[in-house]
Formats: structure tokens, sequence, C-alpha cells
């Protein structure tokens, strides 16, 4: 077209003829391309203004005003169409990343309780309901609570079962057992009667196994009273193995050894894999074991502050890991601790 004559007529058509590109620029980058391909240095316009020297004197102002009218209208279409495809596409990026109020949210994975924390507070229940309260005991022991006053005066033989995680600071270690908590509830209530369970984390320096690790649970009983007998002590824990493996349970006491205990026991109940007829689980024994317990030794309640002749009492501990490890059939004990998801989601 820019061929043609260039008359207000043939200017007038250039721009029609823009005007019309413009209305079909879909977004700014079309925009872009229009405006150089029409008001650009190169552009049809300007090349045609530029041209106005071919023309005769005369015609020459008018077309030179024309001109000018042409570029100012076409320029001010183009700002126009700018602002609106601006706004078009603003709309459609806030189209784009506008909340779908209607959209299901996304499920927030929930966390979920330790299988040693289920299987403690499934303990705590147990005795919560037979009338025992929790009392919680200090981590860091001094030798003589954690040993000397349960009745293992130093080089007992019986110390050699518990290796220790002595500190730097002479006679303080990591408790290995909830025993102590014995003593230091026995002060704390004396002469008061006790019936509570004490729960909490015991550290022993071993090699760690599939059978052990240097950091598990216990939960110890401590009942102190009047006529306490042996009797009240196989009730108790016969109730207990009812409640936490279910009715119908059979138990079996085996004569044990613990210093703070005399007599002591060791309590089975018939395997709850194989109902005891004997698996991989029980050993082809029919029973499991999951208790040491025993009546609290003379020499124990006195440390205690109670008097032995006045008072008796019994005392039981039990290590829920392991007991996890029955009930599930979990085949190794450092899983517990091994932070592997793929362990813990299945509790
Ligand atoms: N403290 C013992 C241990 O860690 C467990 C235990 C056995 C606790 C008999 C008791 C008990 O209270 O009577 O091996």
């Amino acid at each position: 077209m820019h061929d043609q004559p260039l008359t207000g007529l043939t200017l007038g058509q250039l721009a029609a003829e823009a005007l019309a590109d413009l209305g079909a620029a879909a977004d700014s980058q079309a925009l872009e391309s229009w405006y150089a391909t029409y008001l650009g240095r190169k552009g049809r316009i300007t090349q045609a203004v530029r041209r106005v020297g071919e023309l005769p004197r005369e015609e020459r102002p008018t077309f030179g005003q024309r001109a000018n009218e042409v570029k100012r209208e076409l320029e001010a279409a183009y700002e126009q169409r700018a602002q609106a495809l601006k706004a078009a596409e603003m709309q459609k990026a806030l189209a784009i990343s506008a909340i779908d109020v209607t959209l299901p949210g996304r499920p927030v994975a929930r966390g979920r309780l330790h299988p040693s924390t289920q299987v403690l507070r499934r303990i705590y229940q147990i005795w919560a309901d037979m009338g025992f309260q929790i009392y919680l005991s200090r981590d860091v022991e001094t030798d003589e609570y954690n040993f000397q006053l349960l009745n293992f005066p130093p080089g007992h033989p019986a110390r050699d079962m518990q290796d220790s995680f002595y500190t730097t600071t002479e006679g303080i270690l990591l408790r290995t057992h909830t025993s102590p908590g014995q003593i230091r509830a026995m002060r704390q209530f004396c002469p008061e009667p006790i019936r509570v369970i004490l729960p909490g984390m015991c550290y022993r320096y071993e090699q760690v196994t599939a059978r052990h690790e240097m950091q598990f649970y216990q939960v110890e009983g401590l009942v102190v009273g009047y006529k306490i007998r042996f009797t009240d002590l196989k009730g108790t824990l016969n109730d207990f193995a009812q409640r936490m493996f279910g009715a119908g349970r059979k138990t079996r006491f085996r004569a044990s050894y613990f210093p703070f205990t005399e007599p002591s026991a060791e309590l089975d109940v018939d395997c709850i894999l194989c109902g005891g007829r004997g698996c991989r689980v029980c050993k082809y024994s029919g029973w499991l074991e999951i208790l040491g317990c025993g009546m609290v030794n003379p020499v124990v309640l006195q440390n205690g502050g109670y008097d032995p002749t006045v008072f008796s009492g019994y005392a039981f501990g039990m290590g829920p890991e392991r007991i996890a490890m029955l009930s599930n059939g979990i085949e190794d004990i450092r899983y517990f601790w091994a932070d592997d998801l793929r362990f813990l989601e299945q509790f």
C-alpha cells in the first residue's frame, strides 16, 4: 500500500489497516510487533511520512498535518490497547493464582505417638485404673540411690548386670533402672502408704545389639503399706497381665533374684502370639517373660524410712519396649531409636 501515491486518503487507508491490526493484537508481544510495524523507526507510517519530500511543494503542509494527526491517533489507540491488554493479562494472572475455595484442602500429615509412648500410656491407664499414681523421678542419679540404698553395696556382683554411664562427677551416673525412684518416693511419702508407678528412661553402657539398647524405658511399681503380702503382688500383677494382654491369660511366677526384693520372681504370660503352643518369639517355650518383681527387701524399706516390722510392700519393673516387641513381633530393639519412618509409621 505504501507504494501508492502519498495522499491524505492513502494515509487514511494505512491508518484504517493499522487500527484493524491493532484490534487483533491479543497480547503484549503482538502489541509490540504491531508498534514496530507501524510506528517504529522503520514502521510503515514512519516511512510514509518520510516520503513527504516526494510530494509537490503545495501539498506538503496538508500532508504533514494529516500525517501528524494519523500518528497521534495511532499512538493514542496504541496506548489504549496497551492499557486494555495489561488489564486483561493482570486479570488472567489473578484468575490463575486465585484460591479456589471449592478445592479439597491438602491433607496435613498427622504425627503419631512413638510405639514406646503408646505402650507407656496403655500401662499408665491400667495402673491408674487400679489406683496407682505416677511418680516421676530423676534420670541422673547418685551411686547411692541407684545401687547402695537398693542393697547393692560397692562390689556387689549384681552390679555387673547393669553396666553404667558414669558422669565426670564422682558418684553421679545415668540411672540404670527406675528402681532408685522407689527410695525417692518412700523418703517423700514416709510414713504414709504408697501405691505408685515410676516410669522413665534408663541408660546402660551396653554393646548395642538386636536385644540390647543403651537407652530404654522402664515402668517400676511400688506398693508399701500394712500387711502387704506376696498374694497381693500375685493377684495384682495377674490382673495387670489380663488387662494388658487380654482376659484369660495364663501367668507363671518363677523364682528369681534382685538385691532390693526378697523373695523375688519373674512373671511370665503364656505366649500372646502362639497361645502357648511354642513359636519363634517365645523360643518354643510357650511363655514370655514380662517383668521382674518381689517383696520389698526390709533393708530397702528401712532405707526409705519405713519400719520393716510394721510395713511391708512389693515392687515390680517392666520394659515397655520389650512388651511392644513381644506384642508386635518386633525382632530388633534398635528400631525404637533409629528414627526410621518405615518402622514408626506402622504404629
Ligand atoms: N530394676 C530391675 C532391673 O532393671 C527390674 C526390677 C526387678 C524392678 C524387680 C523391680 C523389681 O522393682 O521388683 O533389672
